[in-house]
């Protein structure tokens, strides 16, 4: 049986599912092939159900750390299995809601994996076996991302865990190594941690979030270093084996190659994500990914191969849903012929969901400074904030990076609480182009936590007001 559609959208995660709806808006017939759930790794394994067990975690610890205003919760317990349910209700629900978003479109899903087929055509293996021909005028590649395995740490979901394992246990272990000082291991080290699972994070280079600025992380892992979490930095995980009583004993090695045992009884490897552009049947349509896996685009999506777009994690980094939509978006448009549909990559927020959380849009110093941008800084520490102070979550500081001529606002950097809220109104200020002066001038309710970025933008015109010079 062959059924033939205007566009076809391989991936139903947050790039794909986007980019259908939109396609179906601009009146294309349009079809999605998923194999698995709707919503992808994101919504599924990924972005919502850490972001469920971060703020479950938190409320047990804050509970639990609550004696300072009054709260006694000695006898606190957590029922790990019952918070592991509660979550997956969450991402049932939300998956369920982007059927009922395509249905509403009018856009068609269909369960299976594709591979093309030579050009304009796709085949698709449902679960039963069965295969369907597909018939496409324009295809868009939006398949995502896989955790990158080590050799010899193959992925039993018992010892070994990928995120996706980590999320799906039943019960709080007693003990976790993490593989990866980066956005999954610091985010779930995080969760465990704070539940009473002792946490040793193995990371190869001397930092942990090396891309960041050094001095938004440092909040974080002092934090950490607080709750308990060991930091081996400069190691590297070789090899593990079963200890007699079912643990596991996993073997690194620090620098001068000098191996420490560490013996836990799960080890979560997070150490990168690789694209999957592997068994897509690219050679047949004559589309060769780059040597790292990813598909080459250009600011339409637009891959090598005409009438063949690509969207999301398999495009590059950042690996980020909110990317991915965005692309997706560009895509659909750039399919349906209107005219001025580019991807910009000025404001792509940048949100680690420890605690405290890190936000940034544009660039880090580091890299400001290695261009030889001339900039000026502003910067306001929560410790200073009575809404922080109320909120008991004094950590961390904004700060807001202008333009030193011209005082336009070139990126804002927020390590402290909500900033994954606070980066909203700065990823706007960037992409309007505003100066330091329009976020110092503006009025922003007080008390709130918002109020870090303006004494950090009246800081970066030189008229600090809430601190002194
Ligand atoms: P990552 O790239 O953030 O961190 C991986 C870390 O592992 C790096 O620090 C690297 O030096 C280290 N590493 C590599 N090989 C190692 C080895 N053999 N032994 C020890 N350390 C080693 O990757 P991660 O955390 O797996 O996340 C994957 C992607 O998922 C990220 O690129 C991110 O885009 C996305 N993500 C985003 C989130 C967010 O936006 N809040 C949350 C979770 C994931």
């Amino acid at each position: 049986m062959a059924s033939t559609y205007d566009a076809v959208v391989i991936g139903g995660g947050p790039g794909g599912y986007v980019c259908a709806i939109r396609l179906a808006q601009h009146g294309k017939k349009t079809l999605v092939v998923e194999r698995d759930k709707l919503g992808g790794v994101c919504l599924n394994v990924g972005c919502i159900p850490s972001k469920a067990l971060i703020h479950a975690s938190k409320v047990y610890r804050k509970a639990k750390d609550g004696a300072a205003m009054g709260i006694d919760a000695r006898d606190l317990r957590i029922d790990f299995a019952r918070t592991v349910a509660w979550k997956d209700g969450i991402t049932g629900k939300l998956s369920g809601g982007i059927g009922q978003l395509l249905k509403g479109n009018k856009v068609d899903v269909m369960v299976g994996s594709a591979r093309f087929d030579g050009p304009g055509r796709l085949r698709v293996t449902k679960a039963d076996g069965t295969e369907q021909t597909v018939h496409f005028a324009d295809a868009v590649l939006a398949t995502g991302s896989t955790p990158i395995q080590i050799p010899g740490f193959v992925y039993d979901q018992v010892h070994i865990l990928d995120s996706t394992g980590a999320l799906a246990l039943q019960a709080v272990p007693e003990s976790m190594a993490i593989l990866g000082g980066g956005v999954i291991g610091l985010e779930l080290g995080d969760v465990f941690a704070r539940i009473g699972t002792c946490v040793t994070v193995v990371e190869a280079l001397d930092r942990l979030l090396a891309s960041m600025d050094p001095d938004l992380v440092r909040p974080v892992q002092s934090k950490q270093a607080k709750l308990g979490v060991q930091h081996l930095l400069g190691h590297k995980a070789v090899r593990w084996s079963k200890t007699a009583d079912g643990k596991v004993d996993l073997v690194v090695t620090d620098k001068a190659g000098a191996e420490v045992h560490v013996v836990v009884d799960k080890v979560l490897v997070a150490v990168g994500r690789r694209p999957n552009s592997k068994d897509l049947g690219l050679e047949t349509i004559g589309l060769q990914p780059d040597a790292k896996g990813f598909v080459v685009v250009d600011k339409q999506q637009r891959t090598a191969v005409p009438h063949v777009y690509a969207i999301g994690d398999v495009v590059g980094q950042p690996m980020l849903a909110h990317k991915a939509s965005a692309e997706g978006e560009v895509a659909a448009e750039a399919i349906a012929g209107k005219p001025g549909a580019s991807f910009d990559h000025l404001v792509i927020p940048n949100v680690v969901y420890t605690d405290p959380e890190i936000a940034t849009v544009g660039p880090m110093l580091y890299e400001l400074e290695a261009a030889g941008r001339k900039v000026k800084t502003g910067r306001f520490h929560f410790a200073a904030l009575g809404r922080a102070m109320t909120a008991h979550a004094t950590e961390g500081f904004a700060r807001v990076i202008a333009d030193e001529k011209t005082g336009v606002i070139v990126g804002v950097q927020v390590v402290g609480a909500e900033a994954s809220e606070l980066i909203a109104a700065a990823g706007l200020a960037v992409e309007m182009a505003a100066t330091a002066q329009d976020i110092a001038l503006t009025i922003h309710a007080h008390p709130t936590l918002a109020e870090a970025l303006l004494e950090a933008a009246h800081a970066a015109t030189g008229h600090p007001l809430h601190q002194i010079k």
